[in-house]
């Protein structure tokens, strides 16, 4: 098997994420959270400027603990014209159980968003399996839209030039699956003052009964090998679910036809050491085959998650790509 070039750094941070990984997802599909809690890294909302950014977390809906954290970049471009800023809604991955939007990586990722598009994000905290199955991680995804679209945003500390009318939904892995199911249901509502003109669709994790070529030349990939993403779609789906559902194999079988939905410009990052790769190609297609706006983007040297380990030359050329779709789209919008 190919190997991708990765530096010494990243392979020792991926080796002890497996090793994390398979310790709390236990083979009776629970997950240990309390042994992952003490060894997560997190990272605390910060009102201050920290290289540009501040934090804050906004409670959406107490009774199920839904909230997210808030990034405002504080510094006014060269220039001293302030300018309306786009709003990103942004999911994390996890497979949706692991991980949150106050994990130390996540915190990190978005502050670059935040300083480089430049925009204002939403990284939400939806709730995980296998406490919480399908649907309860779209239902988050949705309201929490739903709340962004009825509160004012000078209520909880957005910035004044923060464009309601400028939105993105975004998310890697299980949140780029999220950002998907979330961009329909967007679709078919009417929201008035928000609105959804794009969607970055980062290595979005989809499944399906039969194994892909990529899946089974690719099958013990770090994070994202085959038995730990049979793992997650099975705490994921309703009990007796097969991965043909259509949240799972959002393309196949029981695909939900979306030719008559509004749904957003896409861009779709792939990268050429993710099994996931011929899924995520399947489904630009199938966005194009349903008549939608849908760019592709490649990195041969991808592994998943490639986009949160700065020190790849990758992640920095995405954050370029990612903020120049931003721009096309708002100029479009
Ligand atoms: C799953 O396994 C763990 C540890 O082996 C055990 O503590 C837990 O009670 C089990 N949960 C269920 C629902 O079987
Ligand atoms: C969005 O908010 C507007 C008013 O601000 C309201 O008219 C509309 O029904 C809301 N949309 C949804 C889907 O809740
Ligand atoms: C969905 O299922 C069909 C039929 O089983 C299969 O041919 C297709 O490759 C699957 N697509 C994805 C994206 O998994």
């Amino acid at each position: 098997m190919a190997s991708p070039v990765l530096p010494w750094k990243t392979k020792i941070v991926l080796k002890i994420l497996s090793v994390v990984t398979d310790t709390v997802c236990r083979p009776n599909g629970t997950v240990y959270r309390r042994l992952l809690n003490f060894l997560e890294i997190k990272a605390a909302a910060n009102g201050k400027p920290v290289r540009g950014v501040k934090t804050s977390d906004v409670t959406v809906d107490a009774t199920r603990k839904l909230w997210f954290r808030l990034f405002t970049p504080t510094e006014i471009p060269k220039g001293g014209e302030v300018i309306p800023l786009p709003v990103i809604i942004f999911f994390h991955g996890g497979g949706f159980s692991l991980l949150t939007a106050d994990s130390q990586g996540y915190d990190k990722v978005c502050r670059q968003f935040a300083v480089k598009f430049p925009a204002v994000i939403v990284s939400v905290n939806y709730r995980l399996t296998p406490e919480h199955r399908f649907p309860s991680q779209y239902e988050d995804g949705f309201d929490t839209l739903k709340f962004l679209n009825e509160t004012e945003f000078d209520t909880f500390g957005f910035p004044a030039n923060a464009d309601p009318s400028k939105c993105f939904l975004a998310g890697d892995s299980a949140g780029a699956n999220l950002a998907h199911h979330v961009a329909i249901r967007a679709g078919e509502a009417d929201f008035k003052r928000v609105k959804v003109i794009g969607q970055i669709s980062i290595q979005p994790f989809f499944g399906g009964e039969d194994r892909t070529e990529s899946e089974i030349r690719l099958s013990t990939a770090p994070l994202v090998s085959l038995s730990r993403t049979d793992w997650m779609w099975k705490i994921f789906l309703p009990e007796g679910e097969n991965r043909d559902h259509e949240a799972v194999n959002v393309s196949g079988p029981r695909a939900i036809d979306i030719s008559k939905v509004n749904y957003p410009a896409t861009m779709v990052v792939v990268g050429g050491f993710d099994p996931l790769q011929d899924r995520q190609r399947e489904f630009y297609r199938w966005l194009k085959r349903s008549g939608k706006e849908v760019k592709l983007v490649e990195y041969p040297n991808g592994i998943h998650a490639f986009y949160i380990f700065p020190e790849l030359p990758e992640s920095s050329q995405f954050m370029t790509v990612a903020r120049d779709f931003i721009h096309e789209q708002c100029d479009k919008a």
